[in-house]
């Protein structure tokens, strides 16, 4: 059974079929939302609204740590991550979707880890590959099977927000060699990892990033709408076919 977290403009899935919403309670607090179980295409799926279901949760108050034991709890053998983010290099306009292959992470302040005290031996788990490859694999092979394009690869770059970056931190984040930004791809995909479940993303690229393309003078959130919308949907089908799809 796959997870799915949804992001913005994904607050509940309203393809998923025979659904029971269930509350977890974890060691590390409330999750976002009770996670929900049912079917995508007839396949058992879990479903997490990431900034909660009214989408209340701003990105650095999300409890990461408490939405990750919970689908651990679960039993999920893998975790689809949705994320809208702004594209900051020319292969990522608006209305791409990417399955990104590093991130750089830029936050502060979050709960990073399940290593943070206490009795149990610290653990510094391996994170050069931060998306788990086969997991990638699907996700690319769905959209391909869709007949989605989709961009494989990409520097995900984790900002802070919950305000959209200056003109010049997306400059420093290109110098980096990031080609996209969000802001809750961290710590969320460490914790996977320190969890042991296979993670990946899809991204959606809802909006030239700060000072880039159209967005040269400043982003108009009104304007990302239609954009999101339709990207979304299109990321919907992708997931749909992800999780129904055999191996990889
Ligand atoms: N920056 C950060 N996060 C985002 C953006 C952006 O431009 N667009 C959507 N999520």
């Amino acid at each position: 059974m796959y997870a799915i977290i949804g992001g913005s403009g994904l607050a509940q899935l309203s393809a998923l079929t025979d659904f029971r919403r269930q509350a977890v309670a974890t060691a590390y607090g409330e999750p976002s939302a009770p996670l929900v179980f049912g079917k995508l295409g007839g396949h058992e799926l879990v479903f997490l609204a990431r900034h909660g279901a009214g989408h209340h949760l701003p990105p650095h108050r999300i409890n990461y740590r408490a939405n990750i034991d919970a689908l651990r709890q679960a039993g999920v053998h893998g975790i689809l991550a949705l994320a809208t983010v702004g594209g900051i290099t020319a292969r990522f306009g608006p209305g791409t979707l990417a399955v990104p292959e590093q991130l750089i992470d830029y936050t502060h302040g979050r709960a990073a880890t399940f290593y943070d005290g206490g009795d149990a031996p610290v653990v510094h788990v391996d994170f050069t590959q931060p998306y788990t490859p086969a997991l990638r694999a699907r996700l690319l092979a769905a959209a391909q099977t869709c007949g989605e394009a989709i961009v494989d690869g990409g520097v995900y770059a984790c900002a802070q927000g919950p305000r959209l970056e200056t003109a010049a931190e997306i400059e420093r984040f290109a110098r980096d060699g990031a080609d996209l930004v969000g802001m809750t791809g961290m710590p969320e995909a460490a914790l996977a990892r320190e969890a042991g479940l296979p993670y990946a993303t899809l991204a959606v690229v809802v909006n030239h990033a700060a000072g880039r393309g159209d967005s040269r003078d400043g982003i108009r959130s009104d304007d990302l709408q239609a954009v999101m919308e339709a990207t979304v949907a299109r990321a919907v089908r992708v997931l749909t076919q992800a999780v129904a799809q055999e191996a990889p």
